[in-house]
């Protein structure tokens, strides 16, 4: 199962932004909405608050113990909703169509993913759209730190054999530059917190710290567990860039 803590955590730090974006996404309200990669159904959730007794909403995930966590949230839901155990990659055929589909943070997931998308495009019933956000492990930085740590970090990280992909940006806009679809949508957007950093930021932070002591080197980790001892909350800042697409084939 995905570990639910982390990504409620995670959740719970981006609140604020993460009800905007679903807010923003319900606005020309699609009837029937597919998460992908749904998890414990977060995104879903934002969206049912979003919509109207109409909506349907299907998350799909290939984690069993996962769905049943998202089925049992999803009692309080007002809109309809069901869950599909799918391996997304190898039962592509087997997602339905929707007016709105959902790729959040799913991308480091795949391995072939212009074939992968140009399949999912056609799973897009007229009018609807494609809504992908992206995050990049490049382009995750907190502060303030030296220069030279910093690249050690970022380099040793680079090399790490993560079990999906961490940097995937490059590659989503190669294969749009392939498939050209058309884009309503192509930016790039920044979530930032300065220090201090509240309780729920601060919680979802020491776990990306944690995560990134496991994956580098000797040296890393102890230029990470000094940066934490000698840079107070106070004078901290955290920011992240995510790539945001919404296609409309
Ligand atoms: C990072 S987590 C949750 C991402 C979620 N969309 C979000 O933004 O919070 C990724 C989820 O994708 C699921 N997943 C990973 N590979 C998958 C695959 N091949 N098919 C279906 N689900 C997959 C995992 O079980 C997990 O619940």
């Amino acid at each position: 199962m995905s570990n639910y803590n982390w990504l409620i955590t995670h959740h719970n730090a981006k609140i604020k932004e993460r009800r905007l974006f679903a807010k923003k996404i319900m606005e020309n309200n699609p009837s029937k909405i597919i998460d992908i990669g749904c998890g414990f159904g977060l995104w879903l959730e934002l969206l049912d608050k979003n919509s109207n007794n109409n909506t349907q909403l299907i998350g799909i995930d290939n984690d069993k113990k996962t769905l049943e966590k998202a089925t049992d949230r999803a009692k309080k839901w007002k809109s309809q909703s069901s869950f599909l155990h799918i391996n997304i990659e190898n039962q592509i055929d087997e997602i339905p169509k929707a007016d709105l589909i959902l790729m959040m943070n799913m991308y480091g997931y795949i391995k072939n993913i212009k074939s992968f998308t140009a399949k999912l495009l056609e799973k897009i019933l007229p009018n609807g759209r494609l809504v992908i956000k992206q995050y990049d492990g490049t382009v995750f930085k907190f502060g303030p730190m030296n220069y030279y740590d910093r690249q050690k970090i970022e380099n040793s990280l680079m090399i790490y054999k993560h079990d999906y992909t961490h940097y995937n940006i490059d590659r989503i806009w190669e294969t749009l530059n392939e498939l050209n679809p058309k884009l309503i949508d192509k930016r790039f957007e920044i979530f930032q917190r300065n220090g201090p950093f509240n309780r729920p930021f601060q919680k979802y932070f020491n776990n990306e710290i944690e995560w990134m002591k496991g994956k580098v080197s000797t040296e890393c980790k102890e230029i990470l567990s000094e940066w934490i001892k000698t840079v107070p909350n106070s004078k901290r800042y955290f920011f992240e860039t995510e790539l945001i697409l919404t296609i409309q084939p």
